[in-house]
């Protein structure tokens, strides 16, 4: 009798196993976009189709802009390094009036955009990229670094790698594509990198890199830095996990071990290099204060204080300000602000 009702429940549980199976099947066209392959937005990042098509975000394509119309600066694009496959770009800017037989500092740059979007080329970089050149009187070179979908992480970083070692060429005054006016101009011993947003992330991962690098790094300029952990950090708020920002991580690291942990976004974990470990001489930090990536950009600057490093540290909070605010608004007095002490930084 047992054994009988034993076969009569396997045989019911295989009959409800195919009966859930057929009409699996016979919903999963319509039930498709919901289901298994639900859409996922990250905006303005990326569109996630759940099918493997993932795409940037159409409303965020980088848009190129000409060179810009600043009658104190003269502005080429370029190619840094010329590889099978892809072109490394970049808009080099330097000022008009400056004395020919003196050099100037170079500024390596890293615009902003998760990683996926953003250009070199864009209207917003290149206005604000002209005023820090002419303001500061630098050799400005803006990295159109590769970015996801396409190139994720740590494509960015190995550019910025190569980038680094284009300049550091310039030491000799002759070989394969120097860039004139990098060879006039620039410094060579006094180089500055910088970034806003994952662009200060690519800056920071840089000077992590050079330890030692091609060419000595004086100072690293970080804006409103992209930095994110599982553990939340003073004046970071609990509601960052539901942000772009952090949502967009797991994608454009998708090889990336320990997710938010991971030693590329945040520097405080025990596999990361010590701060202290810093290969530059000079570091400013610049937040703002309506910003949710404010806490960590603070943590950053006490954690390098905190860590021994030998160099000088300055950390500028924007009051009333959001991230980004130099790029989005270059008209605000906050802006002209951010560029005086950033060519203050570099000069003094
Ligand atoms: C995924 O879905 C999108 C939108 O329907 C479509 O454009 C794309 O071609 C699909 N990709 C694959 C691999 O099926």
């Amino acid at each position: 009798m047992a054994k009988k009702i034993n076969q009569i429940s396997i045989l019911l549980f295989i009959f409800s196993l195919a009966l859930l199976v057929t009409q699996t099947c016979s919903s999963h066209h319509k039930r498709r976009k919901h289901t298994l392959n639900q859409i996922v937005k990250v905006a303005p990042y990326i569109i996630d189709y759940g099918n493997g098509t993932i795409i940037r975000d159409p409303i965020a394509t980088p848009s190129y802009s000409p060179p810009p119309n600043n009658p104190q600066v003269q502005s080429r694009d370029i190619t840094v390094v010329s590889n099978p496959g892809y072109q490394l770009r970049a808009r080099i800017i330097i000022p008009t009036r400056h004395d020919p037989a003196r050099k100037i500092p170079v500024l390596l740059y890293f615009h902003g955009g998760a990683f996926c979007i953003g250009s070199a080329f864009g209207w917003g970089d290149t206005t604000y990229l002209a005023r820090v050149s002419a303001e500061a009187n630098v050799v400005g070179i803006s990295l159109d670094y590769r970015l996801y979908p396409e190139h994720p992480v740590p494509a960015p970083y190995d550019d910025a790698w190569a980038a680094l070692n284009w300049i550091a060429a310039h030491k000799s005054s002759s070989g394969p594509n120097l860039d004139p006016w990098l060879a006039q101009y620039g410094d060579l011993n006094r180089v500055f990198v910088g970034g806003d947003s994952s662009g200060g992330n690519i800056a920071h991962n840089l000077v992590i890199r050079a330890t030692p690098g091609p060419v000595s790094i004086t100072g690293l300029f970080l804006a409103m830095p992209y930095f994110l952990g599982s553990k939340r950090v003073p004046f970071e708020p609990a509601t960052i996990i539901y942000s772009p920002n952090y949502r967009i991580w797991p994608y454009v690291c998708n090889k990336c071990e320990d997710g938010v942990d991971n030693k590329y976004i945040n520097p405080f974990t025990p596999k990361a290099v010590p701060l202290g470990r810093l290969g530059c001489k000079k570091l400013l930090v610049y937040t703002a204060e309506i910003d949710e990536l404010r806490g960590r950009g603070r943590w950053y600057y006490q954690q390098v204080k905190a860590s021994g490093w030998k160099g000088q540290a300055q950390w500028i909070e924007a009051q009333g300000q959001e991230h980004i605010f130099h790029i989005s608004k270059p008209q605000d007095p906050a802006t002209t602000k951010l560029i005086n002490d950033f060519s203050a930084f570099i000069n003094n």
